[in-house]
């Protein structure tokens, strides 16, 4: 594994897990059993073995030490790892040791004088006909017919496992948790601890002694949103246990469980690690904490903490309003700079009273209260507002009103995603900004008031219509958000189009050619299926030919697009103007109640992926210099839309299939604008709906719904790596190199070997500067932190410059471990994550 994450230090290599123990000698009995009655002691050597085979019990040293513990480890994966330790500060220093019932009921471990060295402790079993039992889930248990005593499950040591219960006990107010190892050599309670924070915050904390280490903030029924990179993977995972009925806060852990465990090292940290059959071996997920502020408090109360791009020393800023008492040291105190009007009882005085200070992509600061009253946003507002020790709020979903009244701690400023808060400030603080404001509202209202005079009633009237739309379209929206319903939606654009339909009547008098349903049905023989040239994300496509002899491509759109008639003209009509050489033109669109399509001029080559990733004839279409030149076309586009035109519009869902060749091979893309017909506007940077394909969707996307144009620039990044590989991303599959097209391609960029990833059909063609060139700013492009992502200005800078200086790109984390095999993709092969961003996820392409 370190061959092929040469720089990494986060990867946990499998030598590491391995050199924990040394297994027993294998020269136990036969037939292996699960279970464990009085009078059969289990000595040093032999093991249980749990009925499905998947774990093991017996005796091991861990690491480099010789001293005996009973553990249970996992029979079935060859790389193994100790999961429960039962002596854990009590070990025996011979192999002279045994397992057995007592005489009292009580599982314990005897040294070679038969003394108790350990003992499941359980007062006054009931009866002496106590068994042991190691069952599927890896749980160890001691019961009789009618009851269990004790269970290794509610004895937790470093490792968390499907199916544990660990937390928080509401009625005795035990909090149980996990406890790192002291080293790797020694399985004794060490310095750090995990588990539920104890003022049911809904919160995991990481501890060192008493202190908190790390914190995940609060569970939003999908994830902890103070988790930077908590992906989807983990919205089919985690559940909160029903702690009103139950009494007990816990989470657990649904998804394909056996082969999931979490850890706590000797080192604070906590591991996600699955096993990766294909390596034979366990890989990381995830690790927290990861970075400089992840750890909590970092930089100090009312300040923020930003990690550098080196991962080395975090920049630490007090908040707004707020400045360091400490010039000369690093950073002092931060302290309010001008008290809030509301506790100087000065509010009649002036008219500037306080404000709230929007504060977006935080990790939201500890210590807060959850306010049950407000059910919106402005609720919320109020209630912080009308309570002068409330220092700040923030209305999540799926939690509620959050308020702050204490200390403001443990703020990160996280490189993508995260939450909006609202500081509460002097009104003051905000005097700067209030002028720009203010010229703006100025100069707004004078265009609108003169927009209305010279309009005349008719705008008016249209106008006041279109807001009606928008709003019933809100309501609609807010409705279905409450009870997310995708009928609810249909229903909702159907109803509304009939309301448009009625306006239509109108004349259109706009340049983007309306075509009538009646011309469509005969350009395609009534939507034959022989004129069928795909189905898309967004619906089929017909090829047609108009009267003149014209082909055309038909987009006829699925159905829930949620939008209405007049706002899909809008889009439409926008989306026309686009205009570029590597774009494919929309010739005009049509409408019939709540049918819509789209017209496209047609394409000869069809879509890149037909002949991508086809058979090595005609693979040979696409030599070298023509995959360079689709290469760059796709760039320019992409910087035209992300940049020079009028709209800037993010593509989000780029992928091969969209990637049209005209009868040059020149390369359009197809399906730009769609994220805006389908209900978003362009700049919104977290939208209600989430349109992508597996395999191109950047961490940020897929985790939090979060676009950019840097969304664009991973896609584009996987695409380009695929047009050298002639592979496709999601598919490849390679057991020796044991990863993904991804991974691969940086482990051979790594070991300046990029040709073993070229095309074999091109091998022969190509520049090995231009394809390496190529390779490295596709790696740059796919990395984890949007951030460092290049713009498509610098990637074709990059492309088409011979003394550009590269930078060197970091590992795809994401690309490589989140996806490491096509089985893995069932994650994500879902029609609907139900979630808020909603996301739609389309896998066919
Ligand atoms: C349980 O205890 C009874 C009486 O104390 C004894 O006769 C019996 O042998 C014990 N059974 C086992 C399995 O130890
Ligand atoms: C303990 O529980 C297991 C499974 O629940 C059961 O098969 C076994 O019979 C129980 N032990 C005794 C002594 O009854
Ligand atoms: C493990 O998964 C299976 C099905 O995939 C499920 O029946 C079982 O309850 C799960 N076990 C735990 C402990 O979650
Ligand atoms: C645990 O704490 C002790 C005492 O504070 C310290 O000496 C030791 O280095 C710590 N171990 C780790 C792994 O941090
Ligand atoms: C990996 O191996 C385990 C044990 O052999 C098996 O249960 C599991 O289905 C395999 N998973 C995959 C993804 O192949
Ligand atoms: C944070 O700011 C508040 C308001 O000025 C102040 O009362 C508090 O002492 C500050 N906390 C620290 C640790 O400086
Ligand atoms: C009230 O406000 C005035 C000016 O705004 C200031 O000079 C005065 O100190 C304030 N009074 C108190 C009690 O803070
Ligand atoms: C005011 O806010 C503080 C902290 O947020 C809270 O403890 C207190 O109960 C609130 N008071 C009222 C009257 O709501």
């Amino acid at each position: 594994m370190d061959a092929i994450y040469p720089t990494s230090n986060l990867f946990l290599s499998a030598s590491l897990i391995i050199s924990f123990f040394i297994l027993p000698t294998a020269e136990a009995a036969a037939a292996p059993s699960s279970q464990l009655s009085s009078g059969q002691p289990l000595v040093d050597g032999a093991t249980l073995i749990s009925s499905d085979g998947i774990f093991e019990l017996g005796f091991f040293s861990p690491g480099s030490s010789t001293n005996r513990y009973v553990g249970i480890w996992y029979h079935s994966f060859s790389a193994a790892a100790v999961l429960w330790v039962a002596n854990r500060d009590s070990p025996l220093l011979d192999t002279l040791g045994s397992l057995s019932i007592a005489s009292d009921g009580n599982l314990v471990i005897l040294d070679g004088h038969k003394a108790v060295v350990w003992s499941s402790k359980v007062a006054s079993l009931p009866s002496n006909e106590t068994m042991v039992e190691l069952l599927d889930t890896g749980n160890l248990v001691l019961n009789n017919s009618d009851a269990t005593f004790w269970q290794s499950f509610d004895n937790p040591g470093d490792t968390y496992l499907p199916g544990m219960k660990v937390g928080l006990d509401l009625v005795t107010n035990v909090n149980q948790v996990f406890t790192s190892w002291r080293s790797n050599d020694d399985p004794a309670p060490g310095n750090f601890t995990l588990g539920i924070a104890p003022d049911q915050s809904t919160q995991f904390f990481i501890w060192e002694g008493d202190k908190p280490r790390w914190r995940s903030g609060r569970w939003n029924g999908q994830v902890f949103i103070g988790i930077q990179n908590m992906v989807t993977t983990y919205i089919d995972g985690f559940k909160l246990s029903d702690f009103q009925r139950e009494k007990k806060l816990y989470f657990y852990y649904t998804h394909s469980n056996i082969s999931h465990r979490y850890i706590l090292m000797p080192d604070g940290v906590d591991r996600h690690l699955i096993w990766a059959n294909n390596t034979n071996n366990w890989q990381q997920l995830w690790a927290q904490p990861n970075t400089q502020c992840e750890i909590y408090n970092r930089c100090g109360n009312n300040a923020t903490c930003t990690d550098s791009t080196d991962g080395k020393s975090p920049s630490c800023s007090c908040l707004k309003g707020f400045e360091s008492d400490n010039y000369g040291k690093a950073i002092g105190r931060c302290l309010r700079r001008t008290p809030l009007q509301c506790e100087t009882n000065n509010g009649s005085a002036a008219g500037n009273s306080d404000g709230f200070y929007l504060i977006k992509g935080m990790k939201l600061p500890d210590l807060s209260y959850w306010d049950l009253d407000p059910t919106n946003d402005a609720q919320c507002k109020e209630a912080c507002m009308k309570n002068c020790s409330c220092k700040a709020y923030s209305y999540q979903a799926g939690i509620g009103c959050l308020t702050w009244g204490r200390e403001l701690v443990d703020i990160h400023m996280f490189s993508s995603g995260g939450n909006d808060f609202y500081l509460r400030l002097a009104g003051s603080e905000f005097d700067d900004s209030n002028k720009g404001l203010k010229g703006y509202v100025i100069a707004i209202l004078v265009a609108f008031t003169a927009v209305m005079l010279i309009g005349g009633s008719v705008l008016v009237w249209k106008h006041k219509s279109r807001m009606e739309v928008f709003y019933r379209r809100r309501m609609n929206r807010q409705e279905s958000s409450v009870e997310p319903s995708r009928s609810a939606e249909v229903e909702s654009s159907g109803a509304l189009s009939t309301v448009m339909d009625m306006k239509e009547q109108g004349k259109d008098g706009h340049d983007v050619p309306r075509f009538s349903f009646q011309a469509v049905e005969n350009a395609t023989a009534n939507f034959s299926a022989l004129n069928l040239l795909g189905e898309g994300g967004f619906g089929p496509v017909y090829k047609g030919t108009l009267p003149g002899g014209q082909d055309i491509a038909v987009k006829r759109l699925s159905r829930n697009s949620g939008q209405g008639m007049e706002e899909f003209k809008n889009e439409v009509i926008l989306i026309a103007k686009l205009q570029h050489r590597n774009l494919v033109r929309l010739l005009g669109y049509c409408i019939k109640r709540d049918d819509k399509m789209l017209i496209y001029e047609y394409m000869a080559n069809r879509s890149l992926d037909v002949l991508l990733f086809a058979d090595a004839r005609r693979k040979l279409q696409l030599d070298w210099k023509t995959r360079y030149n689709i290469i760059e076309g796709i760039a320019r586009a992409l910087l035209y839309l992300h940049r020079d035109s009028r709209l800037r519009i993010i593509h989000r869902d780029l992928k091969v299939s969209n990637i049209l060749l005209d009868e040059n091979m020149n390369p359009k893309i197809s399906d730009f604008g769609m994220a805006r017909i389908f209900g978003n506007d362009g700049n919104e940077t977290n939208t209600k709906r989430v349109v992508g394909t597996y395999g191109y969707m950047s961490p940020e996307f897929a985790m939090q719904g979060l676009f950019s144009v840097k969304s664009d620039v991973y896609s584009f990044g996987v695409l380009l790596i695929e047009i050298v590989s002639g592979m496709r991303n999601s598919t490849y599959y390679n057991s020796e190199l044991s990863n993904n097209l991804l991974g691969c391609a940086w482990k051979l960029w790594n070991e300046n070997n990029v040709m073993e990833l070229v095309d074999s059909s091109i091998r022969s063609s190509c520049s090995i500067k231009e394809i390496s060139r190529c390779i490295n700013v596709g790696l740059l492009c796919i990395q984890d932190r949007a951030n460092d992502r290049p713009t498509m200005s610098s990637v074709i800078m990059m492309l088409e410059s011979d003394n550009y200086v590269y930078p060197t790109p970091t590992r795809p984390r994401f690309a490589a471990e989140i996806i490491p095999s096509e089985n893995d993709s069932l994650i994500f092969n879902r029609k609907t994550v139900t979630r808020n961003p909603s996301i739609t996820i389309l896998t066919g392409r």
